[in-house]
């Protein structure tokens, strides 16, 4: 028996909880990285790349009490017998790296990477998702945590979302923390005999796990639970007085959110999360971060205030999506300017297609000796702008065919061949330099 006949058709597919992104829908997820990182750039963060498997002690720095840390991790032991996980977060890696190499502070770095997290698989929940992420190292200053917001903020602007909204709070800091803790803890295990082990179990873990619990049986007791904004010291008091007073400045709408502590350990004083209104609530946060003052601490370098954000690509993407086709189209990359249709065999084609492509047009190109009509097919499928028609007689006077293929019932024109490149950058107004940043109608403010 052949090795394809005994293909087992269920391995050669995605494994549960991933997927493959492919053209033409691949152009969103292009376009969102591409905005992401001109944005990045003009806000001053350079690119980190890290690996995408760390020694596991890092990731359990994020938390024990956490599910990524608890349930979701994928562990293994190398060859060599180390313990190594997959990225399930991007924040450890980064100041990892930021310990390891000491880099000059304010360290503003951006990241695009896939992360692993063994959940149960939803829309919007995967086993691997893509975080955009931004993260400043060094600076306990509240106008970092302003500028980390906007990043993010314009962000989701630029790609012409409008129903998101910011989530902030304060999680206190090392002086007004422990009080709060101790207050949480004994009004939660109170309670705790009538809402079962669960729930006990993760108080005793970790109070601030259950503070933002879905769990609905549980509501009632965490509605009255106290709240942190209420046990703020004066130090995180003014901090977080001014967050909101730049993220006022800037025109930057938000929302108080006294119980948003968000998923892992490392979290001190601003917490934020962007939630979009047009997802379901238990997938609709679409990025958030806060600070993480002593995290560097905890792995051996030194004294590091510092605040960033995860971004989810696929969140974006079906949120953008269900916002409808204004929402989508803004992501979207532009097509083809031209597609070259060859009726004379000669070798010319290949030469038009490479200095169209050399002069900063997109160009495309049949393949194989297709018939003329067959090509025309290709030209109108392609999505380009313009078909470029390359016959011999029209080679003998020197010009070319142009068709305007967003105008079915258009003539075809010529244009002389010398003049080929400079007619079509006219024509699809060709402007150098990253992508447009204009405000779409109805992006959020
Ligand atoms: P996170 O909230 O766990 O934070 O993830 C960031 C974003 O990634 C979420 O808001 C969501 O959009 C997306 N996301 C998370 N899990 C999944 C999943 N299973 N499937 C699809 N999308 C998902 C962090 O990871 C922190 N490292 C963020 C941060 C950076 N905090 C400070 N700096």
């Amino acid at each position: 028996m052949s090795a394809t006949a005994d293909a087992n058709p269920e391995v050669y597919r995605a494994p549960v909880g991933t997927h493959d992104v492919l053209p033409p829908e691949s152009a969103a997820w292009q376009a969102a990285v591409a905005r992401f990182a001109d944005r990045a750039r003009r806000f001053g963060y350079g690119l980190v790349v890290t690996p995408v498997f760390e020694h596991r002690e890092v990731f359990q720095r994020v938390g024990a009490s956490t599910d990524v840390v608890r349930k979701e991790m994928y562990e293994f032991t190398d060859k060599g017998g180390r313990a190594l996980a997959l990225r399930p977060e991007g924040t450890a890696p980064v100041v990892r790296a930021f310990v390891q190499h000491r880099p000059a502070v304010p360290w503003k770095v951006w990241y695009l990477a896939p992360h692993f997290r063994y959940e149960r698989p939803q829309k919007g929940r995967y086993r691997q998702h893509w975080q955009l992420g931004a993260e400043v190292l060094g600076v306990d200053d509240p106008e970092a945590d302003v500028e980390v917001i906007a990043l993010a903020h314009g962000f989701y602007r630029d790609l012409g979302l409008g129903r998101v909204r910011l989530l902030v709070n304060s999680m206190g800091d090392a002086e007004s923390r422990p009080a709060y803790l101790a207050a949480l803890r004994a009004y939660l295990l109170d309670h705790a005999p009538a809402l079962g082990d669960e729930f006990r179990e993760r108080v005793e873990q970790n109070p601030l796990r259950v503070l933002d619990a879905k769990t609905p049986a549980w509501q009632a007791v965490l509605d009255g639970a106290p709240r942190l904004d209420q046990h703020l010291g004066p130090a995180a008091r003014d901090h977080f007085a001014a967050v909101q007073a730049g993220l006022t400045a800037l025109g930057i709408g938000f929302e108080c959110a006294p119980r948003l502590v968000r998923g892992f350990d490392y979290y001190t004083s601003t917490t934020f999360e962007f939630v979009s209104d047009a997802l379901d609530a238990a997938q609709n946060a679409i990025g958030g971060g806060g600070r993480y003052d002593r995290l560097a601490e905890d792995m051996g370098g030194p004294p590091t205030p510092s605040i960033g954000f995860g971004i989810g690509i696929e969140r974006v993407l079906i949120a953008l999506a269900a916002e409808g086709a204004d929402a989508g189209s803004a992501a979207a990359l532009p097509a083809l300017d031209a597609f070259v249709v060859d009726a004379a065999g000669d070798g010319v084609a290949t030469v038009v297609v490479g200095e169209l492509r050399e002069a900063g047009l997109a160009a495309d190109r049949a393949y194989g000796g297709r018939s003329v009509k067959a090509q025309w097919k290709l030209a109108d499928r392609s999505g380009a702008r313009y078909a470029v028609m390359l016959g011999a007689r029209a080679a003998e006077r020197g010009v070319v065919g142009i068709k305007d293929l967003r105008a079915p019932d258009a003539e075809q024109s010529e244009v002389p061949r010398a003049e080929l490149v400079a007619w079509l950058r006219r024509a699809t107004a060709i402007t150098p330099g990253p992508p447009t940043t204009d405000r779409p109608p109805g992006a959020i403010t």
